[in-house]
């Protein structure tokens, strides 16, 4: 089946990610609903696209990804709205190794997508009477090692996505739900990400290359959130259940075994 008339939702979708994964989706005339903590910024997106897209097709929600009920509203809105759910992209995130806010990191990293992910299901998974569906976890290249070893609560909570979303993508859980789950893996992208690494301490120390790295190239090369938003549609038409895919370096995403 195509993607055009499919319904996604999109979190963290202010983001430069985010919005790249919306533009690719209203090009191929999927309806979208975004949604994002800081949800003034979503609101000014979607009327830039609404011009482009026209307004029946994209709607803007706040929703912190922490807060379960919140969280749970979107998808109510989105059926509400749209009449269906196919596609969920957890994609919010952040790249913050602070100590005091450990906990926070964890909740929004992980538990904010252990969250969309059970939600998904309960509206899109089969023995609830939905139809099936996608979720694409967006994860980081950083999970098969290489560099940044200083960064150990953003690439443990992006490793811990990505093996949630292998076990619970295995044959027989997605025999159960029939509810398709994807990992893609960005590697570095987008304008804000060097003003980011400054926050990190000793970015110059963690810039090394150690254990093992699946296949990711490690390298220091920014890419496009155009090329993320891209490999997106491609995943979404090419991805299996419980596979796990690296988008980095400006070049097509590529699929790689974890
Ligand atoms: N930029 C990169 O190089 C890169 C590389 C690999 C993976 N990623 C991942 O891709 C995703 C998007 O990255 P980006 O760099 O475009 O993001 P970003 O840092 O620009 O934005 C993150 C977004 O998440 C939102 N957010 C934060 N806390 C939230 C919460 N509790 N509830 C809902 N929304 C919340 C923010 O408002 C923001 O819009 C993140 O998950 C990030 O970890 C980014």
């Amino acid at each position: 089946m195509g993607l055009e008339n499919q319904v996604a939702l999109v979190t963290g979708a202010a983001s430069e990610i985010g919005q790249a994964y919306v533009k690719n989706l209203l090009k191929n005339r999927v309806k979208v609903l975004l949604c994002d903590e800081c949800v003034e910024k979503c609101h000014a997106i979607v009327s830039e696209f609404e011009k482009e897209f026209q307004k029946i097709n994209v709607l803007s929600i706040k929703c912190d990804v922490t807060n379960e009920e919140e969280f749970e509203n979107v998808f109510k809105t989105c059926m509400k709205y749209f009449g269906r759910l196919d596609i969920v992209i957890n994609n919010a995130g952040v790249f913050d190794e602070s100590i005091v806010r450990w906990s926070s990191v964890v909740n929004i990293n992980y538990g904010g997508v252990v969250r969309g992910t059970l939600l998904a299901i309960k509206y899109m998974g089969i023995p609830n009477g939905g139809i099936g569906g996608t979720v694409i976890q967006t994860t980081s290249f950083l999970v098969f090692g290489g560099c940044f070893s200083n960064t150990p609560l953003y690439k443990s909570t992006k490793k811990y996505i990505t093996d949630f979303t292998k076990r619970l993508g295995g044959k027989r859980q997605f025999g159960l739900h029939g509810v398709k789950l994807i990992t893609l893996c960005p590697g570095f992208t987008g304008t804000k990400f060097p003003e980011t690494l400054n926050q990190i301490e000793s970015v110059n120390d963690s810039v090394e290359h150690v254990e093992d790295n699946h296949g990711s190239n490690n390298q220091m090369i920014l890419q496009d959130s155009e090329n993320v938003g891209n490999a997106l549609i491609i995943i979404l038409e090419q991805g299996k259940n419980g596979e796990t895919w690296i988008v980095e370096d400006n070049k097509p995403p590529r699929l790689v075994e974890y």
